[in-house]
């Protein structure tokens, strides 16, 4: 087995035929580094409305699906669904649509927000805290697809665009191992050959939401990046969520 490939993009518009090609696209400069850190240093100022996940372990502007799932919270997530979208909006104003239309770019199709779900949000690793020490979880980004869609393979994507990158390490390790039904890898698929995507500010990535997948340890301040999950509809345009 070989690595996965992983292709690098210095323009937005080179995104849908790297991303059809290889799954898994690291797009330079998708926004100017001085915007993503000015978002980045909003949101660290918004920290009396960030919304813990997993009794602290990491934090977020917005509600994240998969966060609420995991942890039984799925009803307070659409019950809070349009307060998330104005307290995201409130404190970090126009990063919902910029991430939106940069996913539309990378894609190549129109997005559009998922009904009833919340907005593309931010996540927040802080030093010290378990990511930062250990990694998170190795996963595939498969929470938000109904069964119907997880049956039929629905083309489905992550981007993550990345506000302020960790210091040291930090970045995003793609395993060439496709989603079979099971939410957890053998140790086998674990050990087998893996590309790494790393971060600038105003760097985003675009990766195939069934690949295997894990953020990596770090060092250095907080680590902030906001992230648009997307699933592809049946008028070809894709539906994103946070
Ligand atoms: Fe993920």
């Amino acid at each position: 087995m070989t690595a996965p490939p992983l292709e690098r993009v210095d323009h937005l518009d080179d995104a849908p035929a790297a991303f059809a090609r290889s799954g898994i696209v690291s797009i330079a400069r998708a926004m100017l580094p001085d915007v993503a850190r000015a978002h980045a240093a909003r949101v660290l100022a918004a920290r009396d409305a960030w919304t813990p996940a997993f009794d602290g372990e990491q934090w977020s502007l917005g509600r994240a699906f998969y966060t609420h799932l995991e942890e039984g919270l799925d009803g307070d997530y659409f019950r809070l669904a349009a307060d998330s979208d104005a307290e995201v909006e409130r404190r970090a104003p126009g990063l919902q649509e910029e991430v939106i239309s940069l996913a539309a770019r990378a894609l190549g199709a129109p997005v559009h927000r998922r009904p009833g779900f919340c907005g593309p949000g931010v996540h927040v690793f802080l030093p010290g805290d378990p990511v930062s020490r250990r990694g998170g979880v190795v996963h595939f980004d498969t929470e938000g697809l109904t069964p119907a869609q997880l049956a039929a393979r629905t083309p489905a994507a992550t981007l993550v665009l990345m506000l302020q990158p960790a210091d040291r390490r930090g970045g995003t390790r793609v395993w060439g191992v496709g989603y079979r039904g099971r939410d957890h890898a053998t140790r086998e698929e674990l050990r087998s050959p893996s590309s790494m995507i790393t971060y600038r500010a105003g760097d985003a990535a675009l990766l195939d939401a069934y690949r295997l997948h894990q953020i990596q340890a770090f060092a250095g301040g907080p680590r902030v990046s906001a992230t648009a999950h997307l699933a592809r509809v049946a008028s070809g345009a894709w539906e994103c969520w946070f």
